[in-house]
């Protein structure tokens, strides 16, 4: 079996619960979760491929959301995680999710979608992760990705806790620019699952922000009432990243989701 790229971190026993980051983002993402779910959860964070302690990737290596997906499966595999889980997947992480539902349904036990969307890029936003990709090996991951810090974090949540985009800072900056160029790439070619979200059976939970620019509260609504057994959450004064700035809220609303499952 060739070697997943993705490195997994895993805490606790019981029934695995697998979080999936964002872009540009690592494992870090989710650290809010890990000592209020680890009593009762195996938590599985995971390092996307690239990402965090991941191995280093070139856009030729992760070519789509579905390669990344089919590694996730593989790291899985690689740590004997082969009961079906529930998978988290906060934007990037929720278009890996939807793949993953789609080549590896019978491993899901059920889906927690956050701060994400099911369609695909129009040709602008295509191009515009086109020259993202190219700024990121021409200039550096902080070219191309600085902008996004003012976007993803709402001012409410700034001004609870004044590090937090220091903090960000440095995760998203500390992104290789090859890695940055990949996801960026593999995402602009990501295909759209509008219509096939009434095939996804499995319970789910959908988690908005209501000051989310990034997959906006209409949007993540019309998405859970086309799945069968989505429960639709928006959270308030949240913007692109509810489990580092609402952690207490989005626990409760994980806790609450999984014990109802
Ligand atoms: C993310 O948070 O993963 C990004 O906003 C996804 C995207 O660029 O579409």
């Amino acid at each position: 079996m060739t070697s997943a790229r993705s490195s997994l971190e895993v805490h606790g026993t019981g029934s695995p619960v697998v979080f999936l980051h964002g872009y540009p983002l690592d494992r870090r993402l989710w650290q809010n979760q890990i000592e209020p779910l680890c009593d009762s959860y195996q938590v599985v964070l995971v390092d996307l491929p690239g990402f965090g302690k991941a191995t280093p990737v070139q856009p030729s290596d992760m070519p789509s959301m579905a390669a990344f997906a089919d590694d996730l499966a593989t790291a899985l595999d690689q740590q004997d995680v082969n009961e079906p889980f529930t998978l988290v997947g906060l934007s990037m992480g929720g278009y890996i999710a939807f793949e993953f539902w789609q080549r590896h349904a019978a491993r899901l036990k059920a889906l927690v979608l956050c701060h994400t969307k099911a369609t695909a890029d129009n040709s602008l936003a295509i191009q515009t992760r086109q020259q993202s990709a190219d700024t990121a090996l021409s200039q550096g991951t902080e070219a191309a990705v600085a902008a996004m810090l003012d976007k993803v974090v709402s001012e409410h949540s700034v001004m609870q806790d004044p590090n937090l985009r220091e903090w960000l800072k440095s995760v998203m900056f500390d992104v290789p620019p090859e890695t940055i160029a990949t996801a960026q790439l593999a995402m602009a070619k990501r295909i759209d699952f509008t219509d096939r979200l009434e095939s996804i059976e499995v319970p789910a939970l959908v988690v908005a922000g209501t000051d989310d620019e990034i997959a906006t509260t209409e949007t993540m609504q019309r998405m859970a009432r086309a799945m069968p057994n989505a429960k639709f959450e928006a959270i308030d004064d949240v913007a692109h990243l509810s489990p580092i700035e609402q952690p207490k809220r989005f626990n409760e609303l994980l806790l609450s989701f999984l014990g109802s499952i």
